[in-house]
């Protein structure tokens, strides 16, 4: 039976290029789940944007001299080419800077006001005299109160991953100018996550079973030990979206508060972008659907916990808006954040230029290389580290000896001598089925990975089973058997060819640019996956354009192969090309460099 799934993906923040560890921490992942269901054939939306508001863009604006919106539409046009390029499929990829999602945004707002979990508050914040305004949280370091970490934001402490009350900060200076600020009184709308707790947890030991440790330990561990709070979620910003109140102008709603609702807004933009205004509720209103959250380890209390609160507290009051029964909104089913990417041993920071940036990376090489190399060194369980003498070793060990030769021998022993079509093989001999068993049983070992999002182990498998048809064709060795009994020749590569075109659906998820190729050369003509397209539409906050995906016309086609004899090829290329040893030293050479 179809299967309906949210492939909600973290929202980057447009105010810095996008670089491999956040590839590897959430956008990729997602891409890769996301095609393997649609492979299967289930009825999958992912769903994303630039994360536009809030002051990490204000902070960059500031930096660069530019206006928030000119920081945002710069990065939003630059993260658009690159998932493009790198192939990452969003059905939509849209920003929090639309007219739908500040309206969504706000509808949210009112339904968890009207449902009593709303609260106003006089609080208070830190006031930089020096600049005369009201200091973000974010633009306030000091030391973790929870652990001493002595470089904390305001909002969230990176030593311990806690999200933080900044008056509690100690030592506190701002971020702009280093001087001290002083609190004073100001007031907030408040989340009453104490009075939502009981339903939260719930939801969380429902999810006990399955969750990764480190996000369960971030979520329910956490409200366990501490309990949760009420929490701010208006701020003194005009960057944003207005808090939708009589008397309330001047304030925003907190970037936080508002970002996650992208996930639902950008479902319902895309319904309407697709023709079919209702069809984003059968993902939000469906409790047979499942949504899958795909972020970075930072992200996990916003989702795990917060999010979840916004959407039980916003009910169904939030369903009466757009249903007459007023249905229940799709709660989380999984999280499975990853951990983070170094790079040669240091914290990726793009201040200092220690990154490997997505866009620089691929005008030198291939997309699906870096998706090889990011898949197999994925933080799915604990920090890993991209080193450029081991991406070069995985390229030529892996990806070219492993995978791609033998994909180019069969193919090219296959077009030489037959003509250019798939031999006819007669009747198979014993050890042509027992690969061809192997492979097949292959498939349920790479859709039990892939189903629970574990991308790493799943991507092995697939590796493991062309090693094992390297090995088949180096037994049979097709290249002898062809001088003395051609007949024998065409019963191998004809087997070797149904394994390559499996393999081909189990890396596709992984590598869809080679292995639509090979899709190509084997001579099918429907292609695996759809396309992608931007369009720019206009609303009332002006230009706003989007990256969007055409699914494929092809069907299901998460099964072994089928490969019909006599089939019609096309001249084979080879998929991946072999790196000189050099560019490890050459590539490290440009780190931590300023143009
Ligand atoms: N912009 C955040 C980050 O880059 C992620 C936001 S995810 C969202 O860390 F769902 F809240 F948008
Ligand atoms: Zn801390």
């Amino acid at each position: 039976m179809s299967e309906t799934i949210l492939v909600a993906v973290a929202w980057p923040y447009a105010n810095s290029e996008i670089h491999v560890g956040n590839i590897t921490g959430s956008y990729l992942p997602a891409d890769i789940f996301a095609r393997y269901h649609r492979l299967r054939g289930n009825r999958v939306i992912m769903v994303s944007g630039s994360d536009a508001h809030g002051t990490p863009v204000t902070v960059r604006a500031d930096a660069e001299g530019l206006t928030p919106l000119q920081v945002y539409q710069k990065y939003h046009a630059s993260f658009i080419e690159l998932f493009q390029k790198l192939g990452l499929a969003y059905d939509l990829f849209s920003s929090t800077h639309t007219e739908n999602h500040f309206k969504v945004s706000q509808a949210i707002f009112l339904a968890l006001k009207q449902n009593g979990y709303l609260y106003t508050e006089r609080q208070q914040q830190w006031y930089a005299p020096s600049q005369g305004r009201f200091l973000p949280d974010r633009y306030v370091e000091g030391t973790c109160y929870l652990c001493g970490y002595p470089n904390a934001r305001g909002d969230q402490c990176d030593g311990c991953g806690s999200l933080l009350d900044a008056t509690l900060l100690i030592d506190p200076r701002a971020k702009t100018d280093g001087s001290t600020p002083e609190l004073r009184e100001t007031e907030h709308f408040y989340m009453d996550l104490g009075a939502l707790e009981p339903a939260i947890v719930d939801f969380l030991r429902q999810r006990q079973g399955y969750w990764r440790p480190n996000v369960l330990r971030q979520s329910l561990g956490q409200i366990l030990a501490d309990h949760l709070h009420g929490r701010a979620i208006t701020r003194d910003l005009d960057w944003g979206i207005p808090v939708p109140v009589e008397g309330w102008q001047g304030k925003c709603l907190y970037v936080w508060f508002e970002a996650v609702i992208g996930y639902l807004s950008a479902a319902i933009e895309w319904a309407q972008l697709s023709g079919q205004p209702k069809a984003w509720e059968d993902w939000w209103f469906n409790p047979e659907a499942r949504a899958f959250y795909f972020i970075g380890k930072d992200n996990i209390p916003f989702h795990a916990v917060i999010w979840p609160g916004q959407l039980i507290g916003a009910g169904e009051w939030f369903g009466k808006i757009f249903q007459e029964d007023g249905r229940r909104l799709t709660l989380p089913f999984d999280v499975p954040a990853n951990e983070f990417m170094n790079l040669e041993g240091q914290k990726i920071s793009g201040s200092r230029n220690w990154a490997v940036w997505g866009l620089d990376f691929l005008s030198r090489y291939d997309p699906d290389p870096l998706r090889y190399y990011l898949t197999a060194n994925m933080p799915e369980t604990k920090d890993t580290d991209w080193d450029w003498d081991d991406f070069v070793r995985r390229n030529n060990d892996e990806l070219v000896a492993t995978w791609g030769n033998l994909a180019n021998r069969v193919l090219s022993f296959a077009y030489r001598n037959w003509e250019g079509r798939v031999p006819e093989p007669g009747e198979l001999r014993p050890q042509d089925q027992e690969i061809l068993q192997v492979v097949e049983a292959g498939f349920q070992n790479v859709s039990d990975h892939l189903s629970a999002a574990r991308l790493r182990a799943a991507l092995n498998e697939a590796l493991r089973l062309a090693s094992e048809g390297n090995k088949y064709l180096d037994s049979a060795a097709p290249w002898f058997e062809i001088k003395t009994d051609k007949a024998a020749a065409a019963k191998t590569i004809y087997t070797a060819l149904r394994v390559i075109d499996s393999l081909k659906v189990l890396f596709a998820p992984y590598l869809p640019f080679s292995c639509e190729r090979l899709h190509q050369y084997l001579g099918y003509t429907t292609p695996l996956f759809g396309e992608q397209y931007t369009e720019t539409h206009i609303d009332s906050l002006g230009e706003h354009t989007v990256l969007r995906y055409r699914p494929g016309q092809a069907g299901v086609q998460w099964f072994p192969s089928q490969l019909k004899p006599g089939q019609a090829m096309v001249q084979p290329a080879p998929l991946f090309r072999k790196l000189e040893p050099s560019v490890a030293a050459e590539e490290r050479a440009k780190l931590g460099k300023h143009e």
